[in-house]
């Protein structure tokens, strides 16, 4: 089942006349986590805020379950949590106090204390926003995307600037929303993330789709079908390449294998951080 259809979206910003999406068509399917790869300035933000209905003015046609996106009511937005690239919440206000303000938005409530502890926010629940760390907004950004137990999540950039551990269980918690059914878009820059959550990928850069695909098949797609072995021969640590073609007919491998003390051995897919430069251009303006 497709969430969302996207045919030849274009969308142009007036002001400074940006052409910040370019003619990209791609499907979201139910149940998956998509992720938008890109650097900065690719158009990721705009594609999000173009599916979330906050840039209207585009070009082509977006279906939402099969129907088009302009054709729903604010009704959708009980569907979907957004994470936005900058945490928005009031300074002024507690933690609780802001859910709290966000989630009477909604019909559908889900449980701020259990989302806050999952999120290690819980006994900093009654301290100003003003007041937290980063780390702690970003957080607090994301349990304001789940408030409405959403359907589909739009989360953009909601692991940047996170430490390892914070990092980690935010990407627990979207792993455990796909788990449950949920279906998620996801922007980021971060290969990392990609390579733990991502079902299939898409590399934009300049307002065009590059690539399309799972990680798993890009990566041998732009990689070498080559095996790298290093091994020990009594006095040095010495390395050799093989083709993996027909590998267990290679004799000088077998041999290998045989009479030397074996340190690794490594296929040549390549990395999603060279594949993300390769496919996007060198242009990573971070
Ligand atoms: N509000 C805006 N007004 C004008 N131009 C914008 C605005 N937001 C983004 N842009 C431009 O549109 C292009 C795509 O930006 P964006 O979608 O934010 O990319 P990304 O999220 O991939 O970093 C960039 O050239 C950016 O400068
Ligand atoms: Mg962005």
């Amino acid at each position: 089942m497709k969430v969302f259809e996207i045919k030849d979206l274009r969308f142009t910003y007036q002001k400074n006349r940006i052409k910040a999406v370019d003619g990209i068509s791609f499907s979201i399917h139910e149940g998956e986590i998509f992720g938008l790869l890109g650097p900065s300035g690719a158009g990721k933000s705009t594609t999000q805020k173009i599916l979330t209905r906050l840039l209207k003015a585009y070009e082509g046609e977006i279906l939402y379950y099969g129907k088009d996106l302009k054709s729903y009511t604010n009704t959708f937005y009980e569907d979907i949590g957004v994470g936005f690239e900058l945490p928005v919440h009031f300074s002024k206000l507690t933690a609780m106090e802001n859910m709290i303000f966000f989630q009477q938005l909604y019909k559908q409530k889900s449980d701020i204390v259990s989302l806050l502890k999952q999120v290690g926010l819980y006994e900093d629940k009654d301290r100003l926003v003003g007041e937290f760390s980063k780390g702690m907004k970003m957080r607090l950004n994301f349990v304001r995307a789940m408030l409405n137990n959403p359907k589909i999540l739009f989360l953009d950039e909601v692991t940047n600037g996170l430490d390892p551990k914070n990092a980690r269980i935010i990407k627990d918690m979207i792993r455990t929303f796909k788990e449950n059914g949920g279906t998620v878009l996801l922007s980021t820059h971060l290969m990392n993330d990609v390579e733990e959550l991502c079902d299939r990928v898409a590399f934009i850069s300049d307002g065009k789709i590059k690539e399309i695909s799972t990680p798993r098949a890009l990566k041998l797609k732009h990689g070498k079908r080559i095996l790298d072995v290093e091994y020990y021969d009594n006095t040095h640590t010495k390395h050799k390449t093989f083709e993996l073609t027909n590998i267990g007919d290679n004799q000088a491998f077998l041999d290998l294998l045989k009479n030397y003390n074996i340190e690794t051995i490594h296929s040549g897919e390549t990395s999603l951080d060279e594949i993300f430069i390769k496919v996007t251009g060198d242009k990573i303006h971070e």
